[in-house]
């Protein structure tokens, strides 16, 4: 079959690998009809995660037509139209049992590496690092499914692939940012980043009552349709975002405050040139500053909720902000599985259609293109959709 493989820096290509089989008895065999690039991959194109190996199938948001199933699958059947989950998770450990997916004890066979680095390793993830469990992912004509009867919600038929896709991470992801806010009647809610994660946690808020939703990021087409969202938008290289906020607020600063950008924020100004020498010399992991404006701008006694991904040791973290003033911190791997469920049944009443983040529609053999596309901001591109088996015309 064919697969998007990661090479190094910015090198990603299209080749022939071995078509996936089943290996254990909870296992399926998924044919992709679609597929997605995250912001999450951007990490990984930009080599700043560890442990990835030439060749490594990328990957994590995808969908299809269940092919073969393992002897113990007992949900699912030939046939069967799937969305995945982009934790892999067993179903019955004690996170699982808990619901906390994303930190399945059972589902990372290289744990100790993740454990290394963290005290205790989180749930494997597909197309993802080799800490993570180094699983081939779904941005390929085919994937396997470990414990495909948790891993899966079945699609209804009359819904398109495009409506249902990103129930595999980014709309539970910002749905999950917003909800641990834990958001009341009359509150406020600002969001840094409109990528598609922020997007879909602004949209999120409003459905969980928020009554304002600040956004913020920089590209004009991002605000636009943070705007058409209902959001109040904030473009940081024209105005000061504390600031800003505060002025909004009436001098109190947001009752919540989102993180949709993580470990790769832009940051003008010294403290940008301090964080990107530090993180090029691998002296700290991650440019943690949309996390530090954050705890700063954050009402007393509010909560600052973490969605985008942050990878190790980080300085200069205001902890005087968030202990002195009370706040809560929220954060994780999205526990996808948790959410399918309820957020198909939102897409069904017309609450919401995700597929209004899509900007790009193309090829699985366009991707090294289209990760650059994504990548550098241009062409107006916020989602990308690839087509593993669309040919060219
Ligand atoms: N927690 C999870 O399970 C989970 C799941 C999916 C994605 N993520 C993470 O969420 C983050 C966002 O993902 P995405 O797909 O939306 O990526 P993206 O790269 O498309 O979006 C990031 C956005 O942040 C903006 N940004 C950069 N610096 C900023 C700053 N200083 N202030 C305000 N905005 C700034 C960028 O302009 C961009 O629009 C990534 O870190 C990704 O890894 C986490
Ligand atoms: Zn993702
Ligand atoms: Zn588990």
């Amino acid at each position: 079959m064919k697969a998007n493989c990661w090479y190094g820096k910015r090198d990603v290509r299209v080749e022939e690998v071995p078509d996936p089989k089943i290996i254990n008895r909870g296992d399926a065999v998924v044919k992709i009809t679609t597929t997605a690039i995250c912001g999450s991959d951007l990490h990984l194109y930009n080599k700043l995660v560890p442990t990835m190996e030439k060749g490594d199938i990328l990957g994590h948001e995808f969908m299809g037509e269940i092919v073969e199933v393992g002897s113990e699958v007992r949900k699912l059947r030939q046939g069967d139209r799937v969305v995945v989950a982009f934790p892999i998770s067993c179903g019955k450990c004690f996170f699982c049992a808990r619901e906390l997916f994303s930190l399945c004890d059972n589902s990372n066979p290289n744990a100790w590496m993740a454990q290394k680095l963290y005290g205790q390793s989180p749930a494997g993830l597909y197309g993802y690092t080799h800490m993570l469990g180094g699983f081939a992912g779904g941005q390929a004509e085919y994937a396997r499914v470990p414990f495909a009867d948790v891993g899966t919600i079945k699609i209804p038929n009359g819904l398109t692939d495009e409506q249902v896709l990103f129930l595999s991470d980014i709309f539970p992801t910002g749905y999950m940012a917003a909800e641990n806010c834990n958001i009341q009647p009359g509150n406020t809610v600002a969001v840094w980043g409109c990528g598609p994660v922020g997007q879909f946690a602004i949209r999120s808020a409003f459905l969980l009552g928020a009554e304002r939703v600040f956004a913020i990021d920089r590209f004009p087409e991002r605000l636009r349709m943070a705007k058409e969202g209902q959001a109040e938008t904030i473009n940081y290289e024209n105005v000061g975002v504390y600031d800003t906020l505060m002025e909004k607020t009436g001098g109190l600063g947001p009752d919540s405050c989102i993180d949709a950008v993580g470990l790769e924020a832009h940051v003008p100004g010294a403290i940008g040139a301090y964080d990107r020498v530090k993180q090029a010399m691998m002296l700290e992991s991650d440019r943690p500053h949309v996390f530090r404006q954050a705890l700063f701008a954050c009402r007393k006694g509010g909560t600052v909720s973490v969605a985008g991904v942050y990878g190790g040791y980080d300085d200069k973290i205001p902890l005087g902000a968030l202990m002195n003033k009370a706040l809560t911190l929220k954060s994780g791997q999205t526990h996808v599985q948790h959410y399918m469920q309820p957020l198909l049944a939102k897409i069904q009443n017309r609450e919401i259609d995700p597929s209004f983040v899509i900007t790009h529609r193309l090829p699985l053999g366009d991707a090294p293109e289209a990760y650059e596309t994504f990548f550098n901001k241009v062409d107006g591109c916020i989602k990308v959709v690839l087509k593993p088996h669309q040919t060219y015309q």
